[in-house]
């Protein structure tokens, strides 16, 4: 355990350039330095190293990290070991910090870990055994035309009716752990009882095949219909897919993976031979699900019910695949028809038929541009015009590449827009002007805060994305415009003002150390939506990179930007109010003049 504010310390006092110029050849290049790509084979020099933001990033293969990073990823160093080198050649000692706690207890910690897997292990193979000699759960089962075989190589179970039959296989039914694992229930005066009763158990496994928890389905029509674990010390939604151990064999052999909503749906695929097809719990899709997809196969696909609440679902899942879509996989969403999922509709129709269905699922690309066009009348300019900034917005999530190049090509086809944005650094200028804030929707006056999102938010997260390259900056933003922030918005605001140093002071590097070293436990939403951010932006890394006067005025543009449309939304909030209300004159008024006098007070273009 190494602390951040050490990581934070060690790279305000290296040099990205001088780490990365011992291993590649470095030409200046403006206020960077560029070479050939260490990361890929090139033969014109598409790397650049950043001294302002002690940061290098590969416009052709995407590579990109801090001092630190290039010692990891190119020397092949373990972290401790990378945080050692950097530290020996700046003459620095590496506190050799206890973690948090102490060792004991992280000792304590890793044995509790392994005691509730050995609890929930043990669960498992009871309810197991208990569903053999429960008819009734046997036919609901069959009933939902599963063979024997299926239920046992997803180890099926069931709970019995009853409040404390886990007290015949665990003698210690006092034991705390049993609660920790989520088991059993501590109700009151120290009462405990199962947390499943006369219920179907599908037991949760990791990808080693240890039992992390359990989804339990009522046979009846109680409510709810699924209960699951709740999150524990070895179990955390977020994280896991249900069916991946089970699945490992047939996502080889199908070359792709499958990603449904549903246990049944699970299990019901496997019955027809679709055994490649593995469950989020009843979440969101997370960046973690989509890393552990990506590491099962380049090949997965998303199936979605198709009714509006899975349309919702797959572009939220749009959003937090983009970040990992490359030329090196394939992301495709397929939507089943209304009436179905996946489980009715194999059963309605059959493997073959799911199978053609899911290979003609739409491609991400196809997903994107059909979002990002969604709702616009694309025949008009002011259409096609939203559409482009919905798309920009899209793209900015994706990591430079062959892919997200593929995409802008047929946006700016489809959305009939010559130049999508990110040009050649030779022409700074004409780059600025296409992402700049020109183009962006305005809020139609007089629409009470209907268009509010689209225009505060990539607003919003313009400031925020200069904020990631300027951390310093941080405090300058006032309490009004905070207050136009969304949560996610906001909690990335507060993590940068966290990681000031006493002197005011962060970096870049250090901001995207951290966010990795968080990333690796459990990234919050501000990580998320940081590294999001911090996704290279041509035209903006090239102003932040340059002399700080023409970015803080970027900086100080983007502030009273969002300040005054914060205001204009409660003007027109106001106006439809005052139309009812005439007590909301007075406001709007107020609120007109405010407008008013920042108008002549911005700064000018
Ligand atoms: P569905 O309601 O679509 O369930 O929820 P399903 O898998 O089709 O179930 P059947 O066919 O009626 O048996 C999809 C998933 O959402 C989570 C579960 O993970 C479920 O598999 N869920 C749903 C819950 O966690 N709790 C609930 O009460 C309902
Ligand atoms: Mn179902």
């Amino acid at each position: 355990m190494i602390p951040q504010q050490f990581i934070d310390d060690l790279l305000r006092r290296v040099d990205v350039v001088e780490i990365v110029g011992q291993h590649v050849q470095l030409k200046k290049a403006g206020v960077n330095y560029s070479g050939l790509c260490p990361f890929h084979t090139e033969k014109s020099p598409s790397f650049t190293v950043s001294p302002t933001k002690q940061f290098y990033h590969c416009f052709g293969c995407g590579a990109h990290g801090t001092a630190l990073g290039f010692l990891i990823e190119h020397l092949g160093m373990p972290f401790p070991q990378a945080v050692e080198e950097l530290a020996r050649r700046v003459g620095l000692e590496v506190p050799r910090q206890a973690p948090p706690g102490d060792p004991q207890a992280r000792k304590r910690e890793t044995d509790q870990r392994a005691r509730l897997k050995d609890y929930l292990l043990e669960a498992a193979k009871f309810y197991q055994r208990r569903l053999k000699d429960a008819p009734h759960a046997i036919d609901y089962l069959k009933g939902r035309g599963l063979s024997g075989e299926i239920a046992a190589r997803y180890h099926l179970g069931y709970a019995p009716d009853a409040w404390q039959s886990l007290q015949s296989v665990f003698s210690d039914y006092q034991n705390r752990d049993l609660v920790d694992a989520g088991l059993v229930i501590e109700g009151e005066a120290d009462k405990r009882y199962d947390r499943f009763r006369d219920r179907i158990m599908f037991p949760i496994l990791s990808g080693r095949g240890e039992v992390l928890g359990f989804g339990a389905r009522t046979l009846g029509n109680d409510e709810p219909k699924y209960l699951n674990s709740p999150e524990t010390p070895v179990f955390s939604k977020g994280f896991e897919l249900y069916g991946v151990f089970e699945a490992r064999p047939a996502i080889r052999e199908a070359r792709q993976v499958w990603v449904v909503e549903g246990y049944m749906d699970v299990v019901a695929l496997a019955q027809h031979g679709l055994g490649h097809a593995v469950a989020t719990l009843g979440t969101a899709t997370t960046a973690q699900h989509i890393q552990q997809l990506l590491r099962l196969s380049d090949r997965v696909v998303f199936m979605f019910d198709g009714d509006a609440a899975g349309q919702r679902a797959a572009a939220r899942a749009l959003e937090t695949a983009l970040p990992f879509a490359s030329e090196q996989n394939r992301i495709d969403f397929a939507f089943l028809p209304q009436e179905h999922d996946p489980d009715s509709f194999v059963r309605a129709h059959g493997a073959e038929a799911l199978r053609s269905w899911a290979s003609n699922a739409k491609p991400l690309s196809a997903w994107l541009l059909e979002l990002a066009g969604a709702g616009q009348s694309l025949e008009i300019a002011e259409g096609r015009a939203a559409a482009v900034a919905e798309a920009k917005r899209l793209l900015a999530m994706m990591n430079a590449g062959p892919l997200r190049s593929q995409i802008m090509r047929e946006a700016a086809r489809r959305f009939d827009v010559e130049d999508f944005g990110v040009t050649p650094a030779a022409q700074p200028g004409a780059a600025r002007d296409a992402r700049g804030w020109g183009d962006r929707p305005r809020a139609s006056s007089g629409e009470s805060g209907r268009f509010s999102r689209p225009v505060i938010r990539p607003l919003a997260e313009r400031l925020l994305q200069i904020l990631v390259r300027a951390p310093d900056w941080a405090r300058r933003v006032d309490r009004d415009i905070a207050a136009s922030l969304d949560d996610g918005q906001g909690a990335l605001l507060d993590w940068i003002l966290q990681r000031l140093a006493p002197d005011g002071k962060t970096s870049f590097a250090a901001l995207h150390e951290a966010a990795l070293a968080e990333g690796r436990e459990r990234g919050s939403d501000a990580v998320r939506l940081f590294i999001r951010l911090a996704q290279p932006d041509a035209a903006l890394d090239e102003l932040a990179d340059g002399p700080v006067q023409p970015f803080q005025e970027e900086f100080e543009r983007a502030i009273s930007r969002l300040r005054l449309r914060t205001l204009e939304e409660q003007a027109a909030r106001l106006a439809n109010l005052a139309a009812q209300d005439p007590m909301a004159l007075g406001e709007l008024q107020q609120v007109r003049e405010t407008i008013r006098l920042l108008k002549a007070g911005t700064p000018p273009q």
